[in-house]
């Protein structure tokens, strides 16, 4: 196992554009909104960002499309903390774009569009496989080719690099992939669609992270809304309430909880002490509007804790 502090991020950079409603549309109806608001995104991204903003030492593999925004988000990376040399920018596709909804409640809808995402195959790996051979952690979610995935798993357990999955969007996965998993970061539904268990209480978690350790996944962390964490090690299940705060929009809190769980595991504190790292961020998060606009930096967590922890 290595210990360089180093993280490396695969995975998918979009342009959100948010819509807040009071409610979503029904299928035929057209409903007008009250606020527009045009972020970046992506689940990779913004999981890159919260790892930046809260201070790892990241590199982030990825792709853009050839325009204008495509480069105003790489520069914007790059101003977050992030190595964006391996972010390439695909001739003849654009940036990755989100359509989501928001409604009253703060819950979200969302439509994606993979654009240039789709270009970040296994050949397009092979250019950046020492930046996950160097690295200590490699986090990834599911809006990248499932191949590329699989690839850079087999590529982190070769070289000894810890592999983190937020398996979001929900898929079903691969035995091969799961069994490349030291740590998965499922939320309910993701939880559900993985192991067969609906998650509503303690107890359903526990079955749940056993279905995903009898996989060989050493840590299992679902993630349940406000309600916080069940964090289960190897079969020992505790609950980890979310801190109590007026969420407006919760969009990328599952985001910014893997960013920045990263980052404290890779300052070696406890899997413990990074989720209550974790769960502060994502905390933050969800009283801000947007994907990236809401992900805080370090000092905010660490003002947070001293003033809730
Ligand atoms: P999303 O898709 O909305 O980004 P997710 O479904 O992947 O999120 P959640 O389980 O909703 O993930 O949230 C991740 C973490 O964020 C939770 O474990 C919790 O710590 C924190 N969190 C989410 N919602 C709230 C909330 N309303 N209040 C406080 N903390 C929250
Ligand atoms: O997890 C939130 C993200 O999901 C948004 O930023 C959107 O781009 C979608 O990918």
């Amino acid at each position: 196992m290595k210990n360089n502090g180093k993280l490396a991020v695969l995975g998918s950079i979009n342009v959100d554009h948010i819509l807040n409603l009071e409610q979503f549309p029904q299928p035929g109806e057209t409903l007008a909104g009250q606020q527009y608001q045009v972020a970046f995104g992506g689940k990779g991204a913004n999981q890159a960002v919260a790892a930046g903003r809260s201070g790892a030492d990241i590199a982030f593999i990825a792709c853009i499309g050839n325009d204008d925004i495509g480069q105003r988000i790489r520069r914007q990376l790059a101003d977050d903390g992030i190595d964006v040399a391996p972010v390439a920018a695909v001739n003849g596709e654009s940036t990755g774009v989100a359509l989501i909804f928001v409604n009253a409640d703060g819950e979200n809808s969302i439509g994606i569009f993979a654009g240039a995402n789709a270009a970040l195959t296994p050949e397009y790996l092979v250019q950046h496989h020492q930046v996950i051979a160097d690295a200590d952690i490699l986090l990834m979610q599911l809006e990248s080719p499932p191949e590329t995935v699989l690839a850079a798993a087999r590529i982190a357990r070769q070289n000894q690099t810890r592999v983190i999955l937020n398996p979001a969007p929900a898929t079903v996965l691969s035995d091969e992939l799961l069994s490349l998993v030291d740590i998965i970061t499922p939320n309910e539904t993701e939880a559900q669609i993985l192991t067969g268990v609906a998650v509503t209480t303690d107890d359903d978690a526990a079955k749940a992270a056993a279905v995903l350790h009898e996989k060989g996944i050493g840590s299992v962390l679902i993630t349940l809304g406000s309600r916080g964490v069940w964090l289960s090690e190897q079969g020992n299940g505790q609950h980890i309430p979310g801190f109590r705060v007026k969420a407006i929009d919760t969009i990328a809190a599952g985001d910014t909880f893997n960013g920045a769980l990263s980052t404290a595991l890779l300052e070696k504190k406890t899997i413990t002490e990074s989720v209550h790292f974790a769960r502060a961020a994502a905390a933050i998060a969800v009283t801000r509007r947007g994907a990236q606009p809401s992900v805080p930096w370090r000092q905010e967590i660490d003002r947070f804790l001293l003033t809730r922890g």
